[in-house]
């Protein structure tokens, strides 16, 4: 107990306990060489993953003063494809979903939100849909099995509505969290999916919500 105690005053407070990477935004435990390895590894890869170098003709949807959404679509340049499938990869894994096969490729909108650093910070994937089954807030009661065991098997309506669009992806850089980068792809994917028509938030569906996601997606369809 003793020399334990010590080596950790040895070590000095910034090399222990848990690490935010300020640029990869991995949690770490510096003073552990299996952790640090993780680290640098996912630090690698990410960074590269959200690389944005950019590319002539490149769609852009929006502009704001921190950032950009470029729109890509299937039948885009291979490397604007690659970019958009490296992210996914990224984002993917973080959500920790299996690797999904669209129904209609063809039909896929990719909004990439692009930080003045030359970043991928925020990812919408959108897809065309004919109906939805609503997230009812409330569990169904004490002692259901979705109330206790797990919080991902949010209760739905049995009743589909309508419905036009379908996010099957959302996703914003850990460290970028917060500053309305989600909101920003919401409104601009609203704008971009239908020529001609801005669609109201019931045309639009959350697929598999996470707890993030759900929370977000509440809060953005009623504002
Ligand atoms: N907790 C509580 N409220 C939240 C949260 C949260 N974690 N995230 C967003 N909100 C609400 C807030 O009211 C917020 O407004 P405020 O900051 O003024 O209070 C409002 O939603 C708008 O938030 P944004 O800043 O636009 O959202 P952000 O850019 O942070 O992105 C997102 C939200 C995409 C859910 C992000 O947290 C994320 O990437 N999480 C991990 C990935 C994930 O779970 N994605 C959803 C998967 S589900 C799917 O893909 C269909
Ligand atoms: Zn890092």
């Amino acid at each position: 107990k003793k020399t334990k105690d010590q080596l950790i005053i040895d070590a000095g407070q910034k090399h222990f306990g848990a690490t935010v990477c300020k640029s990869c935004g991995m949690i770490y435990t510096a003073s552990n060489p299996e952790d640090e390895m993780q680290h640098v590894q996912h630090h690698h890869r990410f960074l590269e993953g959200i690389k944005y170098v950019g590319w002539k003709k490149e769609r852009v949807v929006a502009e704001f003063w921190d950032g950009k959404i470029v729109l890509v679509l299937p039948h885009d340049p291979s490397f604007a494809i690659k970019k958009v499938e490296d992210v996914q990869e990224l984002v993917d894994n973080e959500l920790g979903f299996q690797q999904v096969v669209p129904k209609c490729p063809n039909k896929i909108k990719t909004f990439l939100f692009i930080s003045d650093e030359k970043r991928v910070v925020g990812c919408l994937i959108a897809e065309p849909i004919k109906q939805a089954f609503r997230v009812l807030s409330e569990p169904a009661g004490p002692g259901s099995p979705t109330s206790t065991e797990c919080s991902r098997a949010w209760q739905c309506s049995d009743v589909p509505e309508p419905a036009v669009c379908g996010i099957s992806r959302i996703w914003v850089f850990r460290l970028k969290r917060r500053k309305r980068i989600a909101r920003r792809l919401v409104d601009t994917l609203r704008n971009c999916f239908m020529f001609g028509c801005f669609l109201s938030t019931d045309e639009i569906a959350f697929s598999d919500p996470t707890p993030d996601g759900k929370l977000f997606a509440t809060k953005y369809c009623n504002t």
